[in-house]
C-alpha cells in the first residue's frame, strides 16, 4: 500500500490551505484511501510562519465541525515536490510560484485545486483575508466540493 501525499498551498497558510487540509482530511476519513493519505498545507509567503490559522477561518471551520486549532503555518519548499505527489494551489498566483520553484521534472505535481471540480476549471478559491465572514463560508463551500471531487479522482488513480 503506497502512500499518497497531498499538499494544499495558498499565500499565507492561515486561511485557505489549512482549511483545505482539515476539510479534506475529514471528508477522506471514510474513504478506503484514508490510511494511505498524507495531508498537509503550506504557504508561498513567509509572513505567518509558525502562527495558527486566522481566527475567522478557525471559527468558520469549527461551525462545520473542522478543527484547525493544532495547525501551524509553514512555507512551501522545493523539497515538498519530492515529499508530496500532489501540490494543489488555491489560485493562479500561487500555482505560478509553485511552478517556478519546482525541481526539474517535478512541475507536473502542481495543479490548480478547482480544476478537479467540474465546471470550475481555471477558477480560484478567493482569498478571504481582507474580506468579511461570507468569504470564509464561500471558501468552505468550495473546499468541501473540491475535496469530494479530489477524493473521487484519487480513488480512480490509486484505488
Ligand atoms: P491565505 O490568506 O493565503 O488563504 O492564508 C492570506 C493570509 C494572509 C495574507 C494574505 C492572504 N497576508 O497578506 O498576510
Amino acid at each position: 500500500m503506497s502512500e499518497i501525499g497531498v499538499l494544499f498551498v495558498c499565500l499565507g497558510n492561515i486561511c485557505r490551505s489549512p482549511t483545505a487540509e482539515a476539510v479534506f482530511r475529514a471528508r477522506a476519513a471514510a474513504s478506503p484511501l484514508a490510511r494511505r493519505l498524507r495531508v498537509d498545507s503550506a504557504g508561498t509567503g513567509h509572513w505567518h510562519v509558525g502562527k495558527p490559522p486566522d481566527p475567522r477561518a478557525r471559527d468558520a471551520a469549527l461551525r462545520r465541525g473542522y478543527d484547525l486549532s493544532s495547525l501551524r503555518a509553514r512555507q512551501v519548499t522545493a523539497d515538498d515536490f519530492r515529499r508530496f505527489d500532489y501540490l494543489w494551489a488555491m489560485d493562479q498566483d500561487n500555482l505560478a510560484v509553485l511552478q517556478r520553484m519546482a525541481p526539474v521534472g517535478y512541475a507536473a505535481r502542481a495543479g490548480l485545486l478547482l480544476d478537479v471540480l467540474p465546471g470550475r476549471a481555471g477558477d480560484s478559491v478567493p482569498d478571504p483575508y481582507y474580506g468579511g465572514e461570507a468569504g470564509f463560508e464561500h471558501v468552505l463551500d468550495l473546499l468541501e466540493s473540491a475535496s469530494d471531487a479530489l477524493l473521487e479522482r484519487l480513488a480512480e488513480a490509486h484505488g
